[in-house]
């Protein structure tokens, strides 16, 4: 008899799979809390729209209720359900309630620092969630496709918690990698600072990198196509030039991380015929709104935050 021999990225691949057909990804810590209180069943009246507004400063609880709510909407009436106000409407406050006490929700804050800092990794997502829906807009996509950008944004790395939160001691091999690479390219040329080495890192490691892993747990929220393409290619660079989809998550991508100057995206934005100025001011805007939920979601000040 043949032995089938799994090779060990086989099994990294088998246990991917097997945490996201389960779930089992952690909630920011702080959202969390913030959300239980909201929607504590002692309260006589919700507060829908503060409500919605929370969810979507985390990007399992977005995922997990936008499934849900897909799901749902699947058993009836087929449409895909993708923004977390229509996902609230169709699955309604108990059904939410009860996402939140499932067991398989762990708050962050059971862990130590995983791999990476949380916080940055946070502040990453929400910023380039909305910086994906301004570049949208200013690049001339429709209301409800920038709408889409958000989503986009906010999901593009949580690939990367999975990985990091599931394989912490692979993750870091990853990240001292990626450092090494970082440090080598004093003076040379600027590839490491676009996360190649970075998702290359991944691949070896993992077999897979933190993009297609986020494509796939797009794919299992019964997102439409588009979410998992541009997710999929958000570190496809070879992309980024030609689709306008991906050039849109990759310019708040970058911008948010601050690895990349407005000058630096001189050949897209000038292709795009878009002002450098507006940029400018989306990214201050940005900064400020993402120091306000900080502020609400803490209750700290948000200028001792990371940027
Ligand atoms: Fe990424
Ligand atoms: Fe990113």
């Amino acid at each position: 008899m043949t032995q089938v021999s799994i090779t060990p990225t086989g099994q990294y691949r088998h246990r991917i799979l097997s945490i996201i057909e389960a779930w089992e990804l952690p909630i920011f810590g702080p959202v969390y809390r913030c959300l239980f209180e909201l929607i504590n069943p002692a309260n006589r009246n919700f507060d829908f729209p503060e409500i919605i507004e929370t969810i979507k400063m985390d990007q399992v609880l977005t995922a997990k209720i936008l499934a849900q709510a897909n799901l749902s909407a699947g058993q009836e009436n087929y449409q895909r359900i993708q923004s977390v106000e229509k996902a609230v409407m169709i699955l309604g406050i108990s059904r939410v309630q009860q996402l939140l006490i499932n067991p398989r929700i762990i708050a962050f804050d059971q862990f130590e620092k995983i791999v990476f800092d949380i916080m940055d990794y946070w502040a990453h997502s929400m910023k380039t969630a909305h910086l994906a829906r301004e570049i949208a807009l200013i690049m001339k996509f429709e209301h409800q496709e920038a709408e889409d950008f958000f989503y986009m944004g906010l999901l593009h790395d949580i690939g990367k918690l999975l990985l990091s939160y599931v394989f912490n001691r692979d993750y870091i091999k990853v990240v001292g990698q990626s450092l090494i690479a970082e440090a080598g390219l004093q003076g040379g040329p600027r590839k490491g600072l676009y996360g190649k080495e970075y998702v290359d890192a991944e691949r070896e490691i993992f077999g897979l990198d933190h993009a297609e892993v986020s494509a796939q747990i797009v794919e299992k929220m019964g997102l439409k196509a588009k979410f998992q393409f541009v997710i999929r290619n958000h570190h496809n660079l070879s992309l980024v030039r030609g689709n306008k989809d991906v050039q849109a998550l990759f310019i708040a991508d970058m911008l948010a991380k601050k690895q990349i100057q407005v000058s630096d995206l001189a050949y897209i934005l000038e292709k795009r015929k878009i002002n450098t100025d507006r940029i400018d001011q989306i990214m201050v805007q940005v900064n400020k709104n993402y120091l306000k939920l900080f502020d609400k979601l803490t209750g700290l000040p948000g200028a001792e935050i990371p940027d």
